[in-house]
């Protein structure tokens, strides 16, 4: 049986006051939740703080993103380990920002998924397919080779303890999100996909659903057998609504 894990990507929002001010207000929020994973994951600079703010709830701490290198002379970077030090648990890689404006490769992606689970932190894996490769019929191509190369790298036992989080980029902030059949359909496809390589892992995988996820439409999305909960942006930002969906999953 999967446990949903519901998690807030902040994104490149906030300040300490607002860190404060939100982690109160969802502790308030979420205090009798029960039966589903809660993580946020706050801007780098403000994690020590909500790791603070946190302490003694059951509200995990995620981060955005890591580099590949485990220490040295890397200006600017934040290792693995530095993250797990801070209390990280949850790290979201392949983030389709991240692919888009930074360049990120498949490759690059394997191997921040590698470091992540060599410190024994949990990596979010972030695909999904653009507007036009949605319209082009390859949503399921697109997706296979995002996990194929972690597959190809690290085998199927690096899905052992991770996250997937489907985000089709064309549901990304624009307030359009898949349906809950269209979503359920490549949900499907993806755990089937890990299951030619190991069907035990592809069941326990928990994969999540990410674009336009909000107060009103999750419980639908949640209803549906593979979709495993959601990674929230823009709604996660707001105490109340993301109590909702940590309550409809
Ligand atoms: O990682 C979450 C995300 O990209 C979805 O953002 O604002 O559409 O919920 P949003």
């Amino acid at each position: 049986m999967r446990h949903p894990l519901v998690m807030g990507n902040w994104k490149l929002n906030g300040n300490k006051q607002m860190t404060g001010d939100l982690i109160d207000g969802l502790r308030k929020a979420l205090s009798g939740v029960d039966g589903c994973d809660v993580a946020i994951a706050p801007p780098v600079i403000y994690l020590d703080q909500a790791k603070h703010a946190l302490s003694g709830s059951h509200i995990s701490l995620g981060a955005q993103n890591v580099d590949i290198n485990l220490s040295g002379a890397f200006t600017g970077d934040i290792s693995a380990e530095m993250l797990k030090d801070i209390g990280a648990k949850y790290i979201i890689i392949g983030h389709s920002e991240r692919r888009t404006y930074h360049k990120e490769s498949d490759e690059f992606i394997a191997k921040k998924f590698a470091v992540l689970k060599e410190a024994g932190l949990i990596p979010v894996l972030c695909i999904g397919e653009t507007e036009s490769e949605n319209e082009a019929g390859k949503t399921e191509e697109v997706c296979a080779r995002q996990i194929d190369a972690v597959l190809n790298a690290l085998g199927a036992d690096a899905f052992k303890d991770a996250v997937i989080a489907y985000e089709p980029i064309w549901a990304i902030g624009t307030g359009k999100s898949a349906t809950p059949v269209q979503a359920q359909a490549i949900h499907q496809f993806i755990r089937q996909h890990i299951a030619k390589k190991d069907a035990a892992i592809a069941e326990q995988v928990i994969i999540q659903y990410g674009g336009s996820v909000n107060d009103k439409n999750a419980a639908e999305l949640f209803t549906q057998p593979d979709i495993d909960g959601a990674l929230v942006g823009g709604a996660s930002l707001k105490a109340d609504a993301f109590a909702v969906i940590v309550n409809a999953a």
